[in-house]
């Protein structure tokens, strides 16, 4: 019996050898060495979500302020159709998968009915005080499959400790709590430093608040001026440095104190120790929250918007305040339609997605002949996990990219795998000019998780992508080559004006018709 199940064992070992695929051993090649610092599984998620919406509600929605006293009436609040469900469908219509909500604003007035304080929903004639719009849109939100996040103003105009420093440290605790305990997942905490300074000042424990956060929700995402999970890219106008690494030292950023050194907050530090990646933030309107005079900006401008933030490793927060009724208004809607379509319809259509592609060098690729793990094509691959490896100890990284036609285009998309760490921090673009000579398209410093360059209108078949620096070996996950028929090429140099040459009108005929306005073109 022994003996048979022994020959069995080795007949069976035989035959599983013998059945095993040859693999290609030749090529097994180790993947680089990251390079430090690196994101963590959260923050990945965050960057792979490109943009989140931001509601800003509350007791300001009915008084057209902007930073309630703190003394307006409960009474005030009453959103007669309030539907969470219609903001969250606005949300995931339009490519947004995070949301954040104003729990609780300066004025202290709580969307939730806190155990803590009156001055919230529950002293409110909405749903006669049993309503809770962080309840309604949590539900809302799970339901679809979008994460939710919540600000807590620390500056409270309306509660009596604010200015006791341990008092209101502790009350702000016990809120915090109340919202991190009570609503399911919570993804996103975003935190300012606004303070009273005038009426009253207190100190904030910045780094209790955070171990707090971490211990109740330990996916979610800190947001502050300075980390620990995400940074402020130090402007509210949406707009991201041409420069940004994600690499940064957050103790040299004070939280709502004045920026020594705004240039470091929004390009970050190739030579830093962590990883904290840059947040844009924007409202739709000229306001935060909704006023019934306010317009909200064109599909244009947020389009722009996208460029200098999402288009630069940053990830965008833009705020679509709901209106009085409780509902997103119409013309809001419109815009993020628009905006939306004006994406699909410039990044639907990769010009690269066909083209032969050629490296100078590819790891693992010494001699051999089979197909590598690095092979320049994973740049023609969705998401950031396969990529284009170099071989080490290379003098020049270079993708030469034969899109097989003739073809106009003026945008560059690039991406890191971010995974490895932030490496590249030179780069151009060339291409063959029709009597043979190679001519600069465009170039830039980082890459990050996302780069989008634009550039006047280009007409070739050959390119050469060119890493002139990196941290370490330049690793690339995605490669795409765009035509945007309508972004004014020099407004991306402007980063202090919005700059909309279209109406709206016009806007749906080039997202109907795919006409071709550009602005500046050059035809190599
Ligand atoms: C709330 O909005 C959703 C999505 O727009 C819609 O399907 C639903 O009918 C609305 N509910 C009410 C009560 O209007
Ligand atoms: C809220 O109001 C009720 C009824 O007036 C009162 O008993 C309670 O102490 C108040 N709570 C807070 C936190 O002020
Ligand atoms: C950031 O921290 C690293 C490591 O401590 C240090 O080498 C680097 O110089 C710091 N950056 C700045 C701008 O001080
Ligand atoms: C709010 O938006 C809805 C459309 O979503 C609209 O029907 C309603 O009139 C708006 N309310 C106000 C006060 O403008
Ligand atoms: C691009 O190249 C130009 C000309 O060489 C240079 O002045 C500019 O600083 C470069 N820009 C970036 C972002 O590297
Ligand atoms: C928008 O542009 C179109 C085409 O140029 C023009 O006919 C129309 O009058 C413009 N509308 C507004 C409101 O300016």
């Amino acid at each position: 019996m022994d003996n048979l199940n022994l020959a069995l064992r080795l007949i069976l070992s035989f035959n599983l050898l013998l059945l095993l695929p040859c693999c290609c051993c030749c090529c097994s090649v180790a993947p680089p060495l990251p390079i430090l610092p690196l994101p963590n599984a959260f923050q990945i998620q965050w960057q792979l979500s490109h943009m989140s919406l931001f509601f800003h509600f509350g007791l300001n929605t009915f008084t057209g302020q902007e930073w309630g006293s703190g003394h307006v009436h409960p009474s005030l609040f009453n959103p007669t159709n309030l539907n969470a469900t219609h903001w969250i469908h606005l949300a995931k219509l339009n490519g947004f998968n995070r949301v954040i909500l104003t729990a609780k604003h300066h004025d202290g007035f709580c969307l939730w009915p806190s155990q803590y304080t009156n001055y919230s929903v529950r002293s409110s004639p909405w749903k006669a005080g049993t309503g809770d719009v962080l309840a309604d849109l949590s539900a809302a939100a799970k339901l679809a499959g979008v994460d939710l996040g919540i600000y807590l103003s620390p500056w409270d105009r309306h509660e009596h400790c604010y200015g006791d420093t341990l008092l209101y440290n502790q009350f702000y605790l016990a809120q915090m709590t109340e919202l991190l305990t009570r609503y399911g997942e919570i993804k996103d905490v975003f935190l300012d430093g606004a303070k009273g300074e005038g009426e009253k000042d207190m100190e904030y424990f910045f780094h209790t608040w955070f171990s707090l956060i971490h211990q109740l929700q330990p996916a979610a995402i800190i947001f502050s001026d300075a980390g620990p999970d995400t940074r402020w890219v130090g402007n509210e106008l949406g707009l991201g440095a041409s420069t940004c690494w994600s690499i940064y030292n957050s103790t040299l950023t004070p939280i709502g104190g004045i920026y020594n050194d705004p240039r470091y907050a929004a390009e970050g530090d190739p030579a830093g120790h962590e990883w904290v990646p840059a947040l844009c933030d924007v409202s739709i309107r000229p306001g935060w929250f909704w006023h019934p005079s306010e317009l909200p900006k064109s599909a244009i401008n947020l389009l722009e918007i996208y460029y200098k933030s999402v288009g630069r490793n940053c990830h965008l927060l833009l705020n679509v305040p709901p209106n009085s009724s409780g509902l997103i208004s119409p013309e809001d809607i419109q815009v993020l339609q628009e905006f939306t379509q004006l994406r699909r319809s410039i990044f639907s259509n990769n010009f690269a997605i066909n083209a032969l592609l050629q490296a100078s060098s590819t790891r693992g690729e010494g001699g051999g002949t089979c197909d590598s793990q690095f092979s320049p094509y994973n740049v023609l691959k969705e998401g950031i996990y396969t990529y284009w490896a170099p071989e080490e100890y290379q003098l020049r990284w270079i993708l030469y990219i034969d899109l097989q036609e003739l073809v106009s285009f003026n945008v560059l998309q690039l991406q890191e795998p971010i995974q490895m760490g932030q490496r590249v921090s030179e780069f151009h673009l060339e291409a063959l000019h029709l009597d043979g000579v190679w001519k600069r398209v465009t170039n830039g410093t980082t890459i990050g998780y996302q780069r989008l360059l634009l550039f006047p209108k280009v007409k070739s078949q050959h390119l050469k992508l060119v890493i002139d620096k990196s941290r370490a070996d330049p690793l690339i996950s995605y490669l795409g080559i765009y035509m945007d028929p309508v972004t004014i090429w020099s407004s991306i140099y402007d980063d202090t004006v919005l700059t909309s040459h279209f109406n709206a009108t016009q806007v749906i005929h080039i997202i109907t018709q795919d006409n071709s306005p550009t602005a500046t073109i050059l035809e190599l």
